[in-house]
């Protein structure tokens, strides 16, 4: 069955005070989630506990990481490993969004290594793609989007990419407001639904998740939401207050 998604990424945003109350807010609300809808709420590493303490209970709701290490364990100071947030009882971790590939040079491959690695140990990734503005201009993004999920995606046996979550997210359209229409959502959407058709069949494209992020808001979710591809969404500043976020929380169809 497709998942339908609220995800939010709290991104390098909130003291522990503001986390804790923000959390608190979402757990305050009643949501009346269907059987095949969850959300899943990416905080800092900091916060991963106090997330689980907050929402741990709350059904359907789920909390994330937004990155981690490509390597077991060792000496890779800073870094975080897999088995790290399996100990924290984190089950999604949000790979390779832009913002990792544009400053902490993640590569296609790193991040394919870091997906292969979450699924072994019982993590859903959540695989960011998605084009810059100059790629968009140039009618390339389809092709451009391609690599990356050839890339970062194609290594994977059936059984783990049936596990994947995928989120396209127009970098152009990432925390400027200018949010792509339903109908440029929804043609990048069906196009990587038929990548994957043509590597692994109907039945891991069709039962497959797709988020759409970018500039998602309370105003627009609904009309995104709608389209047939579009599974939901990758929220970034919307998912910081929890009124708003209700909102795009009950736009999930
Ligand atoms: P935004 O961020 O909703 O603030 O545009 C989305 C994301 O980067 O995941």
């Amino acid at each position: 069955m497709r998942r339908k998604i609220a995800a939010a990424n709290w991104k390098m945003n909130c003291t522990l005070q503001e986390a804790e109350d923000l959390l608190k807010a979402l757990n305050e609300k009643n949501f009346n989630l269907k059987d095949n809808q969850q959300v899943i709420i990416a905080v800092p590493f900091p916060y991963l506990l106090t997330a689980k303490q907050i929402l741990g209970d709350k059904p359907s709701f789920y909390v994330a990481a937004q990155n981690c290490y490509n390597k077991v364990c060792g000496a890779y100071t800073g870094e975080v490993s897999v088995a790290m947030l399996t100990s924290c009882g984190v089950t999604h971790v949000i790979l390779g969004h832009s913002e990792r590939r544009e400053y902490f040079n993640e590569t296609n491959k790193t991040v394919g290594q870091k997906v292969e690695l979450v699924i072994e140990n019982g993590i859903t990734p959540i695989f960011c793609c998605g084009e810059e503005l100059s790629i968009r201009e140039s009618d390339a993004h389809n092709r451009f989007v391609d690599s990356q999920i050839r890339e970062g995606l194609f290594h994977l046996s059936p059984d783990a990419m049936s596990k994947v979550i995928i989120a396209y997210e127009p970098i152009w359209a990432i925390g400027t407001g200018k949010t792509a229409t339903a109908d440029q959502a929804q043609e990048m959407h069906a196009h990587i639904r038929n990548i994957i058709r043509g590597k692994y069949g109907n039945e891991i494209a069709d039962n497959l998740t797709i988020l759409y992020g970018g500039s998602v808001k309370g105003s627009n979710a609904v009309e995104l939401f709608s389209e047939p591809d579009v599974d939901g969404g990758l929220v970034g500043g919307a998912s910081l207050k929890a009124d708003e976020f209700e909102i795009i929380i009950n736009s999930l169809r």
